[in-house]
This record gives C-alpha cells, structure tokens and sequence, in this order.
C-alpha cells in the first residue's frame, strides 16, 4: 500500500524508549510505530519529541527512508506551535497530524499535586489542542488534512489508576470530536483509535517487561496488541480509505471492551 505518498505526517510523540521486545532491534513505542507505518506507505515524517535523540533514531529507521526530527516539549504552548511550523516549513504541506503523545499522571487521586494534575492536562489535551489548531491554517488553505487522535480506553472506562489520565483521556476526545463537527465540511477528517493493553515500551517500562503473557490474559484474544496493530489502525484513519469517517474513536483493545467481565478461555 502506499496511501501517504506525496504527502506529509507529523507524528507528536513519535520517540520511545524502554525495554526492547524479543528479537526488536529498537524499542518500539506506538508512536515510534505510527511513524514507521505512515513512511512505510510513502509518507515523509517529521517526528516530534521531547527527547530529540529518541526523534532522531526514529527518523533512522523510517522505512521509506525521508523524515525529520525535531525537538518539542507538549507541556509548553510555543513548543507545540513552533513544532508544526517546522513540520510545514519542512515539505510545504501537511497532510495528517498524529497525536500520540501521552502521559499518566502517577499520583493517586488523594494526594495528587496541583503540578501532576496540570501536566497530565497540558500534555494530554492542551498539547493536542494547540497542535491542532496550529496545523488547521495550512490543512484549511489546502482544503484537507486528517488528525488522529491516541486515546486510550481508559478516556472511556475507568481502571482505578489515574484520574488524572482518565479524565484528560476523556477531555482528548471532545477535542476530537470537536474538530471533527466544525471542519468536516472543509475538507478535515478527525478520529482518535482507543488503545487497550498494547505491548509497548511504555507498558513494559510501567508494568515490567516480564508480564505481556499476564497481561494478555484479561484480554479475549489472549493477548495484548502490537504499536504496529496500533499503528495500522492510525493509518486506516489518516488515509483516505477512512474518507467517510470522521469524529469516531477507534477502540483497538482485542475486544476489551466487547466483553464484561472478560471471558475465561474455553476449550474446543
Ligand atoms: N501502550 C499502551 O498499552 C497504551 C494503552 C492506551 C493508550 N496508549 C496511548 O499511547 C500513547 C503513547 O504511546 P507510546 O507507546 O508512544 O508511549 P511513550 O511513552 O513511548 O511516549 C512516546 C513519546 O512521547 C514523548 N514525550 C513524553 N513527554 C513529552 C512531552 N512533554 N513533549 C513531547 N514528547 C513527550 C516521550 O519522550 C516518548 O518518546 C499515549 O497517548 C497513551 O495514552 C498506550
């Protein structure tokens, strides 16, 4: 497939560190997938981060080969503009803008500081908001653009460990939706895909690296998801096979949530 050729991502969020997979020659994070899938199918890159070594590896290992690195920090507002001026500047244009950037704010609800409330909602909603409102002036001009939104199940069902991430989780996909409604007669496509249980870097640097069999086990397929599941499921929304589709979430969870409780495996 190459759905993206000619054209240009930007993928916030785009680097990922952590404990490697068996047999992955890099640590590989939904970001740092989405990346890979969109150049895999054509498209040139600009890969923001926070970390900028961890933007440029990936940029590296594009697979079609053309991509840029740059460095922003989604917890400051001129960072986030900035980052898509780069992105525009870069190739001329800007064809889909993949929000991945994510945090969970780590601190339980009864003794959460001011300070890890407000980074949880600057870096999972507000950067998300000023990127897209910064990338919607050239998107507009063109008459198309597609953003895709990394939310998680947990925006839509709680599971007890961080109201700061479920609530900002939450927040994301209004802002989704939002764009969605107001610009979908101009041209702009916005989605978000769900993640449930993704083995990913983040996961195993939060969960251990030892437990995506154990983790899996909740799941009805019986395992967690791949960044490259996830990944697919963004290129699906960001291409024009999804030129119908605008202001839904995508849950990509293995059929998490189709199932309550979760069944236990059965033989036959
Ligand atoms: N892995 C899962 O199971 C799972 C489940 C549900 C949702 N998600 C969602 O997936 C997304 C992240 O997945 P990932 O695997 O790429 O995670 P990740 O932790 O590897 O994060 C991606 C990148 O974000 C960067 N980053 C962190 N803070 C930043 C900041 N302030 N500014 C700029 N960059 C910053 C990190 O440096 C990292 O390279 C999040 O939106 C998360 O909510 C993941």
């Amino acid at each position: 497939m190459n759905r993206f050729s000619g054209r240009v991502a930007y993928v916030l969020g785009g680097g990922s560190d952590g404990p490697l997979r068996p047999g992955d020659a890099l640590p590989m994070g939904n970001g740092r997938a989405m990346a890979m899938r969109l150049s895999a199918e054509g498209a040139h890159v600009v890969v923001g981060d926070l970390d900028l070594g961890r933007a440029e590896e990936t940029v590296a290992h594009l697979p079609g080969g053309s991509g840029t690195a740059v460095q922003v920090d989604a917890a400051d507002p001129d960072s986030c503009r900035a980052a898509v001026a780069v992105a525009m500047a870069d190739a001329g244009r800007l064809d889909a803008v993949v929000c991945n950037v994510g945090i969970s704010g780590r601190e339980p609800i009864k003794v959460q500081s001011l300070e890890d409330w407000d980074l949880a909602l600057d870096v999972n909603v507000r950067s998300h908001w000023l990127t897209a409102q910064a990338a919607l002036a050239p998107m507009l001009e063109a008459g198309a653009g597609a953003f895709v939104f990394v939310g998680s199940t947990a925006g839509m069902w709680s599971s007890r460990r961080s109201m700061s991430y479920e609530a900002t989780k939450a927040a994301q996909l209004g802002v989704m939706r939002h764009l969605a409604v107001r610009y979908a007669e101009r041209g702009i496509r916005s989605n978000a895909v769900v993640l449930g249980n993704i083995d990913s870097a983040l996961v195993r640097r939060e969960f251990g690296d030892d437990g995506s069999a154990r983790r899996g086990a909740v799941v009805p397929m019986r395992r967690e998801g791949s960044p490259e599941e996830a990944a697919a499921a963004v290129a699906f929304l960001a291409s024009d096979d999804a030129s119908y589709v605008t202001g839904q979430s995508l849950v990509v969870d293995g059929g998490v949530s189709a199932a309550w409780p979760s069944p236990p495996p059965v033989a036959g």
